[in-house]
């Protein structure tokens, strides 16, 4: 397969290229895709390549049909895993296919429906309130860097209540997420470690929690919801709850840092519906929603098709990997009109694809939603005046659309 070439012998730039997504015109080179050749080959250099399906129309279609393009079997990122891990990972929910994905999806969803996640909303106010007096202080001696020291707080904190891990390890357990979303970056990835390292020391900790907990009186928690729960007619066991465990903290940790972080960048960038947020907070729905659109936390998730099959007019083999490209679909201007470049918090409807679609669509979109809110209400509240004080950088990732630096000079 050479389809590189677009339909008239276009070349396209490598979007394979994690430093395509530091500092490229990412957006320019999306929407001369969509334009030109909306579902796009792309090779990569060690193993096969991948069909990038840019359109919005075109996304949902995969999302929407997971008996041709699955989840299960080679998973939801574009390197192929071993095989052992592979295997693991299928405990995920992310990773699994209907019916075993119905049936373990099923238990779980009235725990994350709005009106439970709801009740969550003053404890991660208090959580916000402490998270900003920490940084109100820290802002007093300068500028504070806002994407690790204060956006990357919150989610830990709230996934720790979610599941009921002890407070002292909640920053352990951040730790470990962090290494596991950052393997493309040189930077953040160090010496010595793997993406791979930091969720097989989650695991494990996993485990050991889910043991620990089976000999305690069961708590108002999820982690006792699922150890008690039935998933196709029979509890997890602790390696299935492990799996469970990694993919809920990373799943919510990285995601929502970013909403936070790039959302508050993206409102710095536009003071005049800042100053309006700030003046009606009745505006804050719509802003977090909006935030999730153009600052889309996940460039996109993977299928493999199990079947030949054709996709807007173009052959797909079966085992072919299939790429939703949500930073494209997001700006597809077929939906979201002349503006779709343009960052507008009224604007509506907002039919995104930042939480995937149908059967997969994010089981904590509640959840992320409502930090959102808390947050840059609280936020708001805290301080008069927020300022950048330097340029951005983003993570060298083509899968984390998110940022690692972001100076900001905050007073109260
Ligand atoms: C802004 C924050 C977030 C974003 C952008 C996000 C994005 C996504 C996306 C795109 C998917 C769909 C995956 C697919 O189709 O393959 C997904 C699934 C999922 N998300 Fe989120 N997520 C966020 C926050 C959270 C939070 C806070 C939690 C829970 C603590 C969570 C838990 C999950 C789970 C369990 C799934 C798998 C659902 C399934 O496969 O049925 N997410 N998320």
């Amino acid at each position: 397969m050479n389809a590189h070439a677009g339909p008239h012998g276009t070349r396209f730039p490598d979007i394979y290229d994690p430093d395509l997504y530091v500092d490229g015109p990412i957006h320019k080179i999306f929407t001369d895709l969509r334009h030109n050749d909306p579902v796009h080959w792309q090779p990569m250099s060690n193993e096969p390549g991948y069909w990038a399906v840019m359109g919005h129309a075109d996304v949902t279609h995969v999302a929407r049909r997971p008996d041709i393009y699955s989840a299960e079997i080679g998973g939801v990122v574009l390197e192929n895993m071993a095989p052992d891990q592979l295997a693991q990972a299928r405990n995920m929910l992310l990773m699994m296919d209907p019916p075993r994905h119905t049936t373990h999806r099923k238990p779980l969803a009235e725990s994350f429906q709005a009106k439970v996640i709801g009740q969550m909303q003053d404890r991660i106010r208090e959580l916000c309130t402490t998270i900003l007096a920490a940084t109100a202080e820290a802002a007093e001696q300068g500028s504070v860097e806002f994407s690790h020291a204060v956006a990357g707080r919150l989610p830990s904190q709230v996934v720790g209540e979610l599941l009921g891990i002890p407070e002292q390890d909640r920053d352990q357990i951040r730790e470990w997420a962090e290494q596991s979303t950052s393997g493309q970056d040189p930077e953040l990835a160090g010496e010595g470690y793997s993406a791979g390292s930091g969720l097989g020391a989650m695991g494990l900790y996993a485990y050991q929690f889910a043991v620990r907990r089976r000999q305690e009186e069961p708590k108002e928690d999820l982690t006792s919801l699922i150890l008690a729960g039935n998933f196709g007619e029979r509890p997890m066991d602790d390696i299935e709850f492990a799996s469970f465990f990694v993919q809920l903290v990373t799943a919510g940790n990285d995601t929502t840092k970013t909403m936070l972080s790039s959302g508050l960048e993206v409102l710095l960038a536009h003071p005049d519906q800042l100053a309006e947020l700030r003046a009606d907070r009745s505006l804050m729905t719509g802003a977090v929603e909006e935030i999730l659109r153009y600052a889309n936390p996940l460039h996109y998730f993977r299928r493999t098709a199990l079947s030949d099959t054709v996709l807007d007019g173009v052959a797909i083999a079966a085992g072919d990997k299939v790429a939703m490209m949500y930073t494209s679909a997001n700006r597809d201007e077929a939906v979201f009109g002349e503006t779709a470049q343009q960052f507008n918090i009224r604007r509506s409807p907002n039919p995104h694809l930042s939480f995937g679609f149908a059967q997969h669509f994010c089981l904590g979109v509640h959840l992320a939603r409502l930090e959102g809110r808390v947050f840059f209400n609280e936020l708001l509240n805290t301080f008069s005046s927020i300022e950048q004080t330097g340029p951005s950088r983003r993570i060298r990732s083509n899968l984390n659309n998110g940022l690692k630096h972001l100076p900001i000079m905050l007073r109260r």
